[in-house]
């Protein structure tokens, strides 16, 4: 016989509570959970299910006595977890066993039936070309609880999600069909998200808010609209005419966005913090000649590491965009940057990739060339933002993680029920940014300056530039050699929230395997590790793993993970509206080429070259959309059922605690700042990306 000792977390009952240990077919004696002290139960076999019995006057028939969950623990430090989180009525109630179990824990057939219905989401449709998918621009087949609106709207919630709850009861499951391309990451092939298994939905608030601010923001587009009818852009001045309904930020930086020293800074902290590389001679882009009648000690500083660059070099060749019969314009610019006094200051703008003797390059002393040469680099930096740095980094590579794990591991998996709220509504949101975005019509076509297949082919430049280094920051911070760089606090938040990640990510590796054998011989893992190598990732050249050996390697990829699909996408996705709210900040395209004469450059020569005011107002009610405020799975937080799980618990309790600390801190550091950088405060980052 085996003494297991039992706990029940509920809310305390005068009613008598019965625990019976069960097999199915063998069970316990039925035992009388003890009011004070631990309940002990003798039983032979290991606890499959529970049943409890609660006895109750016939006057209390109906009153509710509400349960959280039970845990038996043996004398060898087994727990069994019962999750319950429901009221238990009168009588007897029959509850399975749910801890996360690794496959070699877990034999039954159940797990196996499961395992194979996951494997068959996997339907490949063929290898049609992505030139006939949307991407190639072809149309192809929540707030904090405190501040959510819809909190007070409980009714409409339940309404919609009864009626999404009977809409999936009576339809047929979709499986996951996927499309595997050469030179992109994994996605799903599904044109509408009902196309998707239902229980990789939006749930009704989800949708419900994105309707809200849908309506919402359309109608104050409209509102700018109307008050602007029949204007155009004559001076910069002008464009405040549509800056109703700005945040705090957008406001501030429609006051400093010609200041160099702010221009500078948004290289690290504005919403594309991850460009910036130390400045190494290695390819001559801008021959050191020319800097050298501008800069005479240049050299000098290159060698004091002191000189940062920025080459938006995936722009290099790409096809413009004719939009509305008119004709636009790209550049591919770099740009150089010197740290003095802890301040990032631009020095020399080029607007080419090749050197050449005719080929002007933007120094400080330009006047309005110089503010054109920037406006283009802004321009640059919009587009590399939003397709490399936003779409690729976060929403596709988080896409084809998740269904790479999605597809290979059994429901029971310790880490597919930690990393699936890694993915949550991640496919939803995926399939309509390449209906509503990326497609024939969408906001790209219509909107910026990039043409026809200029996305993709961005894109699979991208693609093969990212490697696993990139995403996993300490690593990353390295490598661009921007360790040292001062106010960087991307780098500063970032690495503590790596570190906490990290820190629990280890935590729950050690608590579920013993050793690197049990890595070695999970072989649910170890097909996730596979599936995303050779088609999740499509065999990308970066340095991806194709097997985990260690518990700490496991302990970096889970890391890589949670990170791309919480802060990173955070840090990328947060502060569209903050920067691109006030369009010379960002503009999405460029109606002229850049000037052949620096001395040609007027303000009536940018107005011309600057959007004109429907494609401002367009980009202004797209970036707004794109930075819903956080909706309620905040990074940290999961479901009762998983956070009470024993092996759980601890590090999901420690975890928070160490996400408080770094929000009290960013908190304090941003009451000293006059532009706070909060977009990796734990309290904007989300569990998943969900926009
Ligand atoms: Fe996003």
């Amino acid at each position: 016989m085996t003494r297991y000792i039992i706990k029940v977390e509920a809310d305390p009952s005068s009613d008598k509570i019965w625990v019976i240990l069960s097999t199915g077919n063998i069970k316990s004696q039925e035992t009388a959970i003890a009011k004070e002290g631990d309940t002990i139960i003798d039983f032979e076999n290991k606890p499959e299910e529970i049943l409890i019995r609660r006895e109750t006057s016939l006057l209390r028939t109906f009153s509710k006595w509400y349960c959280r969950y039970v845990t038996a623990t043996s004398p060898d430090e087994n727990t069994y977890y019962f999750p319950i989180f429901r009221n238990i009525s009168a009588g007897l109630t029959t509850i399975k066993e749910k801890s996360g179990k690794l496959p070699c824990e877990d034999l039954s057939e159940e797990r196996e039936k499961d395992l194979k219905d996951r494997n068959n989401y996997l339907v490949t449709l063929g290898w049609r070309q992505l030139e006939q998918t949307a991407l190639s621009g072809e149309v192809p087949t929540e707030k904090p609880k405190e501040h959510n609106f819809l909190l007070g709207t409980s009714f409409l919630v339940k309404a919609l999600s009864f009626s999404l709850k009977l809409f999936i009861v009576f339809r047929d499951e979709t499986p996951l069909d996927t499309k595997i391309v050469n030179g992109l990451p994994r996605f799903t092939e599904a044109g509408s998200i009902f196309k998707l298994p239902s229980e990789l939905w939006f749930d009704a608030p989800k949708l419900l808010t994105l309707i809200y601010y849908l309506v919402i923001i359309k109608i104050q587009r409209n509102v700018r609209q109307f008050w602007n009818m029949g204007h155009r852009w004559r001076t910069i001045e002008d464009i405040r005419r549509v800056f109703l309904f700005p945040s705090k930020k957008a406001e501030y930086i429609s006051k400093n966005w010609k200041d160099d020293a702010f221009f500078g800074s948004q290289f690290l902290n504005g919403c594309n913090p991850l460009l910036i590389k130390k400045y190494t001679e290695d390819k001559q882009k801008i021959p050191i000649k020319k800097l050298k009648m501008f800069y005479p000690d240049i050299e000098a500083s290159i060698m004091e590491g002191i000189i940062y660059v920025v080459d938006y070099e995936l722009l290099d060749g790409i096809r413009e965009n004719v939009i509305s019969g008119h004709q636009q314009f790209l550049a591919a610019p770099i740009v150089l940057l010197k740290e003095e006094d802890n301040t990032l200051m631009p020095i020399a703008i080029q607007l080419t990739q090749k050197p050449a003797d005719d080929e002007p390059i933007y120094t400080p002393c330009d006047g309005n060339a110089w503010l054109l040469a920037k406006i283009w680099v802004r321009n640059a930096d919009f587009y590399i933002h939003e397709l490399s740095s936003h779409l690729l980094q976060t929403h596709l590579v988080g896409e084809a993680l998740f269904i790479a794990i999605y597809t290979s591991m059994s429901r029971k998996h310790p880490l597919l029920r930690l990393v699936s709220e890694s993915g949550r509504f991640t496919l939803p949101i995926n399939v309509i940014a390449r209906n509503i975005l990326v497609n024939e019509g969408g906001f790209f076509t219509q909107n910026t300056g990039l043409g026809k297949g200029a996305q993709l082919e961005i894109l699979k430049r991208a693609f093969k530039q990212l490697t696993y280094q990139s995403l996993c920051l300490p690593d990353d911070l390295k490598n661009r050699g921007v360790e040292n760089l001062s106010n960087y606090y991307y780098k500063q938040d970032g690495l503590m929230i790596w570190a906490a990640i990290n820190k629990f990510c280890d935590a729950v590796v050690n608590n579920y395997y013993r050793n690197d054998s049990d890595i070695k011989n999970d072989y649910e893992l170890q097909r996730f590790i596979k599936q995303l190598y050779q088609n999740g990732l499509s065999k990308c050249k970066g340095g991806w793993p194709n097997t985990l050996e260690t518990r700490e390697d496991t302990a970096k990829f889970l890391t890589t993970i949670m990170f791309t699909c919480s802060a990173l996408h955070a840090a990328v996705n947060n502060g569209q509206y903050d920067t691109y709210a006030w369009m010379p900040n960002g503009p999405t395209t460029m109606r002229q080429p850049p000037p052949k004469l620096k001395e040609d450059v007027t303000e009536e020569y940018i107005m011309n070259t600057l959007p004109d005011i429907n494609v401002t107002l367009e980009s202004m009610s797209v970036a707004h959309f794109l930075s819903q405020p956080p909706s309620r799975n905040l990074l940290g937080q999961y479901s009762d059922e998983v956070k009470h799980e024993p092996k759980m618990k601890g590090p999901i309790e420690e975890f928070n605690e160490v996400l408080k600390k770094i929000e009290d801190y960013i908190d304090r550091r941003s009451k000293t700042q006059e532009l706070p950088y909060e977009y990796l405060s734990p309290s904007s980052i989300e569990n998943s990306i969900t926009i």
